[in-house]
């Protein structure tokens, strides 16, 4: 069936997200973050995440619809992240979607977040077009390369059909990027979560003041971990510089550690994109997840695709962090394409592989 209307539940981490598109076509992208409870943890701390939904799932599909303009009866059907992500906060959203399906008596969809951020660059490619009229959407154009980057993954995968053939080429081996980001800032003794304030005071630094270690970027690790990123040894390193600072009774110079620190993971995560077009061929680059929010990192990725001739494409922040809309578009996809709806039994799986 062509522009199914499919609602999206994202509950993977702590973002509520409710979104609904008809087809390509975004109609809502509903957003609730537990983000600020979170803060004075420092990260994430799961049971907080998953009581969270609970609160805010029911007004968040409300303005959902509401946003919309649709009733919940007009839905072709429901797509809800089923993993990975935390174990409680995706159940919550399982059981509302499921609760939601028999109750509308509409066909599921079961799908996987990382996939779900690939499909927000669909949204992107109608958003610029009417919000009713679809038949200008441009598709995904196939293969390419997606780089996920955010406080709970660091994935590189290569897409050859979103719906039927998403291949998951390396990951973090240890902290995700947003994670890393997060960690240095609290090193610096700056606020969660802390990508943000790092790329705030790394822009008074200097870039090339420290050289922090390049994790699995080594041409001795490219051969085995091709592929995969590693960021916790980078973060010891910041946390011994700043400690012999310290030690030493001198300022630490937050500028230009958050600019060094900034640049390496930056290098890394640009570093493997690279390798991967360049390996399998494909010129097409695709970025998604918080992080993506960094301003060094779209620079230099703007830098070096143009440089190597890859179409870089990064689709607006509100669908590269987790949201539900993606889950939706993915959804409406899967119907497109004529797969068979999930059956009631699947449940939430911490670590579904792509
Ligand atoms: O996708 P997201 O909103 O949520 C999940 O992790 O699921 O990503 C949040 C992560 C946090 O670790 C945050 O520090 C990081 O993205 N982040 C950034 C920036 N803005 C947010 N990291 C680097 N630079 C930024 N400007
Ligand atoms: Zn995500």
């Amino acid at each position: 069936r062509t522009d199914p209307l499919v609602l999206g539940i994202e509950t993977s981490c702590d973002e509520t997200g409710i979104g609904i598109v008809r087809g390509t076509t975004l109609l809502s992208n509903t957003i609730a973050s537990s983000m600020d409870e979170h803060a004075r943890y420092g990260g994430v701390v799961p049971e907080i995440a998953a009581r969270a939904h609970l609160d805010e799932l029911v007004p968040a599909i409300n303005a959902a619809i509401a946003e919309a303009g649709i009733r919940l009866h007009d839905l072709d059907a429901i797509a809800v992240t089923c993993g990975p992500g935390l174990s409680g906060a995706l159940m919550v959203g399982v059981g509302a979607a499921k609760a939601l399906a028999v109750a509308l008596d509409k066909p599921i969809y079961a799908v996987n977040h990382l996939v779900g951020h690939v499909g927000a660059d669909l949204l992107h490619r109608s958003i610029h077009t009417s919000m009713t009229d679809t038949s200008d959407a441009v598709p995904l154009e196939y293969p390419t390369i997606a780089l996920l980057v955010s406080g709970g993954h660091t994935s590189l995968l290569l897409v050859r059909d979103l719906v039927s053939d998403v291949e998951l080429l390396g990951e973090t081996i240890d902290d995700a990027a947003g994670e890393a980001f997060d960690k240095v800032a609290r090193l610096l003794s700056l606020p969660y979560p802390g990508g943000p304030q790092i790329d705030r005071v790394a822009a008074d630094g200097n870039p090339k003041a420290i050289r922090f270690p390049r994790g699995l970027s080594q041409p001795k690790d490219m051969a085995a971990h091709r592929y995969d990123f590693s960021f916790s040894g980078l973060k010891t390193s910041v946390a011994r510089f700043v400690e012999q600072r310290q030690d030493a009774g001198e300022p630490v110079p937050a500028a230009d550690v958050a600019a060094s620190f900034r640049e390496a993971v930056v290098d890394i995560l640009l570093t493997k994109a690279l390798a991967a077009c360049a390996d399998y061929g494909v010129p097409r680059l695709l970025l998604g997840g918080g992080v993506i929010a960094n301003q060094r990192l779209r620079q230099v990725a703007t830098e070096r695709t143009d440089a190597a001739g890859i179409a870089l494409r990064i689709p607006p922040l509100s669908l590269c962090t987790d949201n539900g809309a993606m889950i939706a578009a993915l959804g409406a996809q899967l119907i497109m394409a004529g797969s068979e709806p999930s059956t009631l039994e699947f449940g939430a799986d911490s670590t579904l592989p792509v």
